[in-house]
């Protein structure tokens, strides 16, 4: 384990200004506000926090119907810690207290295969992952590295994972 690391598990310990400080290091999770924050924090079931001293350096939380299924979402470690064995620590916790409920697998989509694949996860052959929007997105993401031209709007992006 990297030095210094604390763990917590316990949803009163995990602070939505910690969890909203991580979101900024994800493409898919930095716009979320605090109030969709506290709101996904509650209502998760699994919830994984590393802190180095008071710094939060990694995340990861689980949804579960604690019966068949177990979907890991939102797996961060903070990137001046990466690629020091954090995220696959994280995800070991977490799949240890996915274990404990009896639960067989663990199930995500990503596009870090090779940190999962390292970690034993394997592309599922006889599925694709599928997505419809019942609501559209309503605040598109920030403009990088485009300079707007007279005052057009860039239209809403409908594929944002917010
Ligand atoms: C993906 C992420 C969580 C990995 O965390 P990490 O702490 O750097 O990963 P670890 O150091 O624990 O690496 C575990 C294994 O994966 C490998 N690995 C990690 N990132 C990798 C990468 N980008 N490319 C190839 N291999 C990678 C490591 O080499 C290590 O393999 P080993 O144990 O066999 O040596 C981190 O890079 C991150 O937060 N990325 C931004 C958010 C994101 O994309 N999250 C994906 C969540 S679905």
């Amino acid at each position: 384990m990297p030095p210094r690391i604390q763990w917590t598990t316990r949803k009163d310990r995990i602070s939505v200004a910690d969890v909203a400080a991580l979101f900024r290091n994800a493409d898919w999770a930095r716009e979320r506000t605090r109030s969709e924050i506290r709101r996904m924090l509650k209502h998760t079931d699994i919830l994984v926090m590393a802190r180095s001293g008071r710094k939060p350096v990694g995340f990861a939380r689980v949804i579960t119907d604690k019966t068949f299924r177990a979907f890991v979402e939102d797996v961060i470690v903070a990137p001046e810690m990466r690629r020091q064995g954090l995220g696959r620590l994280m995800i070991e916790q977490a799949e240890m207290l996915v274990k404990k409920l009896g639960i067989p697998r663990m199930e995500l989509t990503s596009t870090q295969t090779h940190f999962w694949k390292r970690l034993g996860y394997r592309r599922k052959t006889n599925s694709t992952c599928m997505v419809k929007y019942l609501i559209p997105v309503i605040s598109p993401p920030p403009l990088r590295g485009r300079t707007k031209v007279g005052g057009s709007r860039r239209p809403p992006n409908l594929l944002s994972n917010r």
